[in-house]
């Protein structure tokens, strides 16, 4: 096993020792100033546990798919820093992206593929990733066989197949009708329970954050900066009829006119 240390990929030259132990990502007093002039994000300093689901909420171009690209080492800060812990990181876009003359097992194996496996570990962890998001019995249709919750599920089982310790997801549920939403948030939660990955996750609803959340974020408008972070200490695993007990809805009112207050 590599050490703690070789495993921490940093950013910008920071310290591997600046990361704590229980930490997974780290972003330290990051600006990010793009070479268009717009100033992204101001200073935020934000952590991830591992283990831990952090949602961040925030209004439209404050940055928050900036943060997960910083994250996943697509971006670089302007100044500041990012550490992240791991190497093995899953990013899930908010659309889909597959390749349509592909079957829905290629799809989701395409990730994996990279990872220099075996072919046989590489078999099995996909058709693990399908059947935890219901697909089994998809595996050789293509996308446009598919409905948008389904198209998702295969994104999810992309990123699943890597086993990542780290799953970034930017507004994965942006695009889909309020039911399969609510379906999707409950597969993810189970996903997550089992899986024992740390997320980032950006959302605009706020009920989803809560939903899915040990603590969420609130970024303030352009530039972005963190306006408050939230603890949602509700029991795991969450069930569907969470949405009705008043520690949850008490904390989505909070978040709501904490958002308010930042527009
Ligand atoms: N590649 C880029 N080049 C220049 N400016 C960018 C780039 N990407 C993002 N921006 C700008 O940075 C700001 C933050 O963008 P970002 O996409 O991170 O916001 P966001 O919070 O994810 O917004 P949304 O909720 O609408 O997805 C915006 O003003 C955007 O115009
Ligand atoms: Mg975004």
């Amino acid at each position: 096993m590599p050490s703690f240390a070789q495993l921490v990929d940093t950013v910008d030259g920071v310290d591997a020792r600046q990361l704590h132990r229980d930490d997974q990502v780290s972003f330290h007093e990051v600006s990010m100033t793009y070479s268009t002039g717009t100033i992204a994000l101001a200073s935020v300093s934000a952590t991830a546990r591992r283990g831990e689901f952090v949602a961040i909420v925030g209004p439209s171009g404050c940055g928050k798919s900036t943060l997960l690209r910083l994250a996943a080492g697509l971006e670089r800060p302007s100044s500041g820093s990012v550490a992240v812990a791991t190497r093995s990181v899953g990013f899930i876009f908010q659309e889909p992206t597959l390749m349509p003359w592909a079957s829905v097992r290629r799809n989701a194996s395409l990730l994996v593929e990279l990872a220099h496996l075996p072919a046989a570990e590489r078999r099995s962890r996909v058709a693990a990733a399908l059947d935890a998001v219901g697909l089994t019995d998809f595996g050789d249709q293509l996308p446009k066989a598919l409905s948008g919750g389904m198209r998702m599920r295969v994104s999810l089982a992309r990123a699943l197949a890597l086993e990542p310790e780290l799953m970034l997801l930017d507004e994965p549920f942006g695009a889909l009708d309020e039911l399969t939403r609510q379906e999707m948030q409950l597969q993810l939660l189970g996903l997550f329970d089992r899986a024992g990955f740390t997320a980032l996750f950006v959302t605009h609803s706020v009920s989803e954050a809560v939903l899915l959340a040990d603590r969420v974020i609130v970024m303030s408008a352009r530039p972005g900066r963190v306006a408050a972070e939230v603890e949602i200490d509700l029991p795991r695993p969450r069930e569907p009829r969470l949405r009705f007990a008043p520690a949850y809805t008490e904390k989505v009112a909070q978040i709501s006119e904490l958002l308010r207050g930042v527009e």
